[in-house]
Order: C-alpha cells, then sequence, then structure tokens
C-alpha cells in the first residue's frame, strides 16, 4: 500500500493463515479437509458454520496447532509454525481455546481450573490466583470460583471455560459450538460475553456453530461442507 506520497506503508501481516490445507484421517481414507485457504486479520471476527461431521472441530484444532494438518500450511502472525513445541508456546501465550465439552479438570475448582492454564506464564500463586479470579469476574461467574465443575451449570461452566481461555490475554479465541447444549437463556448470554470480550479486549475471534442467532451476530460468515470452506447463507 502506498501514502499520497508514495511512500510505502507496511501492512500488517494477518494473524492466522492458512493455506491450501487439506486434512484426512485413518491413513487418508477419511478426507475432512481439502483446499482450505484463509486469512484472519488481527481483532477480526469470523463465523463457520456447516453439518455436523463436516469437519467444524478438525478445522478450529488445526489453527490451534492442536493437530498438524496433512498437507498444505498454516502460519501464526506471519510465519510457519516450525513444530508440536512452537505451537504448545503459542497456545500458551496467544490462543485461547473454548472447547465443545468445557475439557475442566473435575477434581479442581474453577479458580484452580483457569490457573493451571496460567503456569509457566505467570511467575507467583498470590498472582496466578489474583488473575483467575479477575478472569472468572470478567466472565461474571466470580461467585463460582470455589465450586468443582460438577457442581456448576452448563451456563457457569461455559464461562470458567471462556475465563480459562482469557487466561494470558489470547490475540486469537478459538470457541467451538459455544452455545451447544444451553437452555436459550444461558446460549443467549454466551452469546453476549464472547461479543463483548472480543470487542472490548480487540481480540481476533473464531466460532464455529449450528447457532443461527451466533451466527448472525458475524458481518464474516463462511460455510464449511464437502471439505471445502464457501461463503454462508443468509442466518
Ligand atoms: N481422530 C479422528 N480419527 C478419525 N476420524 C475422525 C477423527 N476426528 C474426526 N474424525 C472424523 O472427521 C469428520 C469431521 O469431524 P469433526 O471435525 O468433528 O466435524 P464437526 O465438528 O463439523 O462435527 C467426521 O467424519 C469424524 O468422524
Ligand atoms: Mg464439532
Amino acid at each position: 500500500m502506498n501514502t499520497p506520497s508514495g511512500r510505502a506503508v507496511p501492512r500488517c501481516p494477518p494473524l492466522l493463515t492458512l493455506e491450501c490445507v487439506g486434512h484426512s484421517f485413518d491413513g487418508g481414507h477419511i478426507v475432512v479437509l481439502r483446499d482450505v485457504s484463509l486469512e484472519l486479520a488481527p481483532g477480526e471476527g469470523l463465523a463457520i458454520e456447516g453439518p455436523s461431521g463436516g469437519g467444524k472441530t478438525t478445522l478450529l484444532g488445526l489453527m490451534a496447532g492442536l493437530d498438524r494438518p496433512s498437507c498444505g500450511r498454516v502460519r501464526f502472525d506471519g510465519q510457519d509454525v516450525p513444530d508440536a513445541a512452537a505451537w504448545t508456546r503459542l497456545r500458551a501465550a496467544r490462543i485461547g481455546i473454548v472447547f465443545q465439552d468445557y475439557a475442566l479438570v473435575p477434581t479442581l475448582t474453577a479458580v484452580e481450573n483457569v490457573e493451571l492454564a496460567m503456569f509457566g506464564q505467570v511467575p507467583g500463586t498470590a498472582q496466578r490466583r489474583r488473575r483467575a479470579r479477575e478472569r472468572l469476574a470478567e466472565v461474571g461467574v466470580a461467585d463460582c470460583a470455589a465450586r468443582r465443575p460438577a457442581e456448576l451449570s452448563g451456563g457457569e461452566r461455559r464461562r470458567v471455560g471462556i475465563a480459562r481461555a482469557l487466561a494470558n490475554a489470547p490475540a486469537l479465541l478459538l470457541a467451538d459450538e459455544p452455545t451447544a447444549n444451553l437452555d436459550s437463556v444461558s446460549a443467549a448470554a454466551t452469546i453476549e460475553l464472547l461479543l463483548r470480550l472480543h470487542a472490548e479486549r480487540g481480540m481476533a475471534l473464531v466460532v464455529v456453530s449450528h447457532d443461527r442467532g451466533l451466527l448472525g451476530r458475524f458481518t464474516r460468515r463462511l460455510r464449511l461442507a464437502d471439505g471445502q470452506l464457501g461463503p454462508a447463507g443468509e442466518p
């Protein structure tokens, strides 16, 4: 890009880039993704819809480096991520994941679940505890801090999962069907929470979902079907 004076302005690289990504399981017998390309700018929001079994969770896993693509490349901040250890460091510091099934540790309290994500990132027990409490308060479940997952409602678990994903102030939040299995009131509150955090924190947000109420809140929407990304229909 050039200014009126003709001086080149360096462009910010995309936060996340998928380049011709393909993925298969079972030695290539189950082909889930074919030739998926995508760029996500820093702070951008994106919703991906698609049929069950269409590869949405697989795609999020590749965006987070939980799995490596069978072919093609996934870049973060314009850089190739060399190996699994580098992806682990990125997930610890820059990528938050909200798992569909919550993935909370059942023997730990809510505040301990959030603290767990801070080990190696935030020094000191007291500081981790203070920050974990702040995160729980930010998502509206400060009063759940001392309860274990089995003592929380689905909506509360979802919020604790979001607090944990925010533990280290990620640049990218990935949310897998964040309103699934929630009653309509909790689902609506979760949508508002995610969008508020996205706006206030300026972090990029990718959600995969079937939920029309959630999909309709994003200006950028794509559909994953037959292993390929294309334009989404009206929500
Ligand atoms: N680890 C795996 N091994 C074999 N097949 C898998 C694995 N993970 C997912 N699949 C298959 O890949 C397809 C896409 O799954 P998934 O990404 O979970 O879809 P979605 O999230 O859209 O429902 C499904 O057919 C599923 O059975
Ligand atoms: Mg899924």
